[in-house]
């Protein structure tokens, strides 16, 4: 277990995970991720979410240890008095009909959506365990009390944020989570962006509601499902949320997303990045048969400018920019300038159907020209991408 210090009441009982090959069976994480669990000690004691199936074992140990710890403290057994959950998704709550089996008094504190949505997950049954709380509902654990703020949507419907007032500790569920397991020295933003924008992305509306319900909380530390928690600076990570959310592009830049069969769209893309460099432009280019596809999510949404590069295939798109669109359509992409790069050996299809998404994204400008390559790039060709790079440099 990566060691995390919060205080003496609030104990960190959440596991790193460096096995697994893809995160919500998607997302390449080369440095793991965490599923972060807490526990909160006083006179009452609450453990705040369990974690993934895949990490029972270890966390019920670090559970247990901090148990014995209390119980040993106070010359009695202690068992847990509460369960607060904060999100229904596996990766979080995938131990509640265990650990409510290991501690027969064991309360389940959520709301009524988690409630409704239980049986779907457990075959135990809950009554009398059940402690409902909505909006604005409070709940003392003695010297710490805990503050109940619904969150739908900030990732599904059930999500829940505790605000601890003692403290000033925001347990922020899915909120300012980050891939990338905690025993893990890497830059923040850049993990939590692409964790951000692919996991949450779709949901920038429910994200700025929660923001501005933060905003009236004297926040100190903010301990989220997965990833460090926050103690320092913690305006930086309300920035970024409050830009991500709102789908304002973080930096000025160009990205390339290129779907190429057999090299030659590649090589005009990559043409189209080097007239760009020599306009002074960032560019962030990706190979989207071969890259990370979250990676190139991430940066359409970090810049400013996108373009979009592929063959023809079939008589539609080459499907991993089919497949690169669905997932800017499903973020809610928006409030970008695109350009467009199409081949075809004889029948070129991609540029009208890369148009046909962009023209579905609110508030997208399409740059001009479409650059039209007929299976590789020639002097006319090369002159419509001298054109476009124009049109995209700032
Ligand atoms: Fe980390 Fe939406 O679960």
């Amino acid at each position: 277990m990566s060691q995390v210090n919060i205080s003496d009441a609030v104990r960190y009982i959440g596991c790193d995970d460096h096995e697994i090959d893809l995160f919500e069976s998607q997302y390449q994480v080369p440095n793991g991720v965490s599923y972060n669990s807490y526990l909160m000690v006083d006179e009452k004691i609450a453990i705040m979410d369990t974690v993934d199936a895949r990490a029972t074992t270890e966390w019920l140990a670090n559970l247990e240890r901090e148990m014995e710890l209390v119980s040993r403290q106070r010359g009695r057994e202690c068992p847990p008095d509460y369960l607060v959950v904060s999100h229904l998704e596996p990766d979080h709550a995938a131990n509640i009909q265990k650990i409510c089996e290991k501690y027969p008094k064991l309360k389940v504190v959520s709301n009524a959506k988690t409630f409704a949505m239980l049986p779907q997950f457990f075959t135990m049954d809950f009554s009398g365990r059940k402690v409902e709380v909505k909006e604005g509902d409070s709940l003392s654990l003695g010297s710490h009390t805990l503050h109940f703020y619904m969150a739908p949507m900030v990732h599904w419907p059930e999500v829940m944020v505790t605000y601890e007032s003692t403290e000033k500790i925001l347990f922020s569920a899915d909120g300012f989570g980050k891939f990338g397991a905690l025993d893990t020295q890497e830059d923040w933003d850049h993990e939590a962006r692409r964790y951000y924008i692919n996991i949450v992305g779709k949901y920038g509306a429910p994200v700025q509601a929660l923001l501005k319900k933060a905003s009236g909380l004297d926040i100190q530390i903010i301990c989220p499902l997965h990833g460090p928690v926050l103690k320092e600076n913690l305006a930086h990570y309300l920035e970024k949320y409050e830009l991500w959310s709102s789908y304002r592009p973080e930096n000025e830049g160009v990205t390339i997303a290129y779907a190429s069969i057999h090299g030659n769209t590649a090589a005009a893309a990559k043409e189209l990045a080097a007239l760009l460099e020599e306009k002074g432009q960032k560019v962030s280019l990706h190979d989207l048969a071969r890259d990370d596809m979250a990676k190139a999510v991430e940066d359409a949404f970090r810049y400013d400018r996108l373009v979009l590069a592929a063959a023809t295939y079939d008589g539609g798109l080459f499907p991993c920019m089919e497949d690169f669109l669905y997932h800017l359509k499903l973020k809610n992409y928006q409030k970008r300038t695109v350009g467009i790069l199409e081949n075809g050996s004889w029948a070129p299809m991609a540029g009208k159907l890369m148009k046909e998404y962009v023209e579905g994204f609110k508030d997208c400008v399409l740059a001009e020209p479409t650059v039209t390559v007929k299976s590789t790039l020639n002097a006319a060709g090369r002159d419509q991408l001298c054109q476009l790079a124009q049109a995209l440099a700032k």
